[in-house]
């Protein structure tokens, strides 16, 4: 592997833990991905000797936080590659951003019959503001089919994209792990005139990303998932867009003047970040994207694709079609999510027996129900991989699931 994992792992205290006598093996990342030191030392540095509102006071150590709340915004603006600092508006996650769209640039902009197209891989963040939309404003939803390789089915794209307002599409899934060709469907949405939201807290913590590069008009990505605090993310848009559209929530920062007659709102970003900030967790995710930018994107990509490999042929060569892998075969345009069924056992027993020897999975329907009915399935197991997993964590599922499958065996007598 191409990563000093064990230097790495030794980052990040909690891997250190055993349960029930075994390593703890975190196979949960896409869930949400365990803290570096650095991003715990750099929160509880700030709140020991800097900690203040931010843009309020004019003493010394206000104005120390105001400056690194703007340089953690500049550090997230940075990495996605942004034009400019002003075009990412901090949020609490990416659910939160998701929404922001919907409600301000979508009741703006889209009216009864007009039409948002959604794929069957989103996750219910970028499913559930668009049917409140549908249910408010008549719009029409439409979806984009999966096919046999769990890869997006673009045999109708132009079609469906005709006379649509808005594409709106993970850049890898939650569940499949597929990566999707987000400058092609910019591309393709933009000859049909319509607007492009991506949803990028699955890609941003695993893969180098570039917003100008994709060329899309929103994109959304939360800290948790990439080595930061829970309870902070943003909404990345162009500035020309974010101008445009009306506030989200009112009060606070997003204040340039209130009247009893009515209020002006602030310059963006801030327009859009009523109330007082997540602070010390912005100085987090800042902290976690220096982290992350040490080892290199490309370097925790190349990792994660070598990693799958292995966990897809050790997977194949144990169980071979005893256990159904939910996503491509290959790892061409695939993340390391990886999620598998015994058609016999239910997700959440293999899960339990895997708990048990510390092997931590999600199971369920991963807020992904829409691609479960398509799979018709009901959940399944899910192993999610990120820069501190190794082989032997590949090894400790594997083993974890022959015992699933030997304890649950029906026996035909
Ligand atoms: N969206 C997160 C997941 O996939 C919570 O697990």
């Amino acid at each position: 592997m191409s990563l000093d994992i064990a230097r790495i792992r030794a980052d990040f205290p909690l891997l250190a833990q055993e349960h029930n006598g075994h390593r703890l093996v975190y196979l949960d990342s896409a869930s949400s991905a365990q803290k570096p030191q650095s991003v715990m030392h750099a929160m509880d540095e700030f709140m020991e000797h800097s900690y203040a509102n931010v843009h309020r006071g004019v003493y010394a150590i206000a104005e120390a936080a105001t400056a690194r709340f703007e340089a953690a915004r500049a550090t997230v603006a940075g990495f996605i590659g942004a034009r400019e600092s002003a075009e990412l508006a901090f949020t609490r996650n990416a659910t939160e951003a998701i929404n922001l769209v919907a409600h301000s640039w979508g009741r703006t902009n889209l009216a009864a019959g007009d039409v948002v197209v959604l794929t069957e891989m989103e996750h219910h963040a970028n499913i559930v503001p668009w049917h409140m939309l549908a249910a408010e404003r008549g719009i029409e939803l439409r979806w984009i089919p999966i096919d046999a390789e769990y890869r997006l089915d673009l045999t109708n794209l132009d079609e469906t994209l005709s006379g649509a307002k808005l594409l709106a599409v993970t850049a890898m899934s939650n569940v499949l792990g597929t990566v999707n060709d987000i400058p092609m469907l910019v591309r393709a949405a933009r000859s049909a005139g319509a607007h492009v939201l991506v949803d990028a807290s699955q890609a941003a913590p695993h893969l180098p990303i570039d917003v100008q590069a994709w060329d899309a008009d929103f994109a959304v990505l939360t800290a948790h998932k990439m080595l930061g605090p829970s309870g902070i993310g943003a909404l990345w848009a162009r500035r020309e867009l974010l101008e445009a559209m009306p506030p989200f929530l009112g009060g606070g920062e997003m204040i340039r003047d209130v009247r009893k007659d009515g209020f002006t709102t602030n310059d963006v970003p801030w327009k859009f970040e009523a109330g007082t900030p997540a602070i010390t967790e912005a100085i987090g995710w800042g902290a976690a994207i220096d982290y992350l930018q040490g080892i290199g994107m490309d370097a925790v990509h190349e990792h994660e694709v070598e990693l799958t490999r292995y966990a897809l042929d050790a997977l194949d060569a144990e169980f071979g079609e005893r256990l159904t892998i939910y996503g491509p075969s290959t790892t061409d345009a695939r993340g390391g999510v990886i999620s598998f069924l015994f058609p016999a056992i239910h997700a959440h027993d293999v899960s339990q027996v895997l708990d048990e020897e510390a092997v931590c999975v999600r199971a369920g329907h991963h807020c992904a129900k829409p691609l479960m009915r398509v799979l018709q399935i009901p959940a399944t197991s899910r192993a999610s991989l990120y820069l501190y997993n190794d082989t032997d964590d590949v090894d400790a599922l594997i083993v974890g699931l022959t015992h699933a499958e030997k304890f649950f065996a029906v026996d035909p007598t």
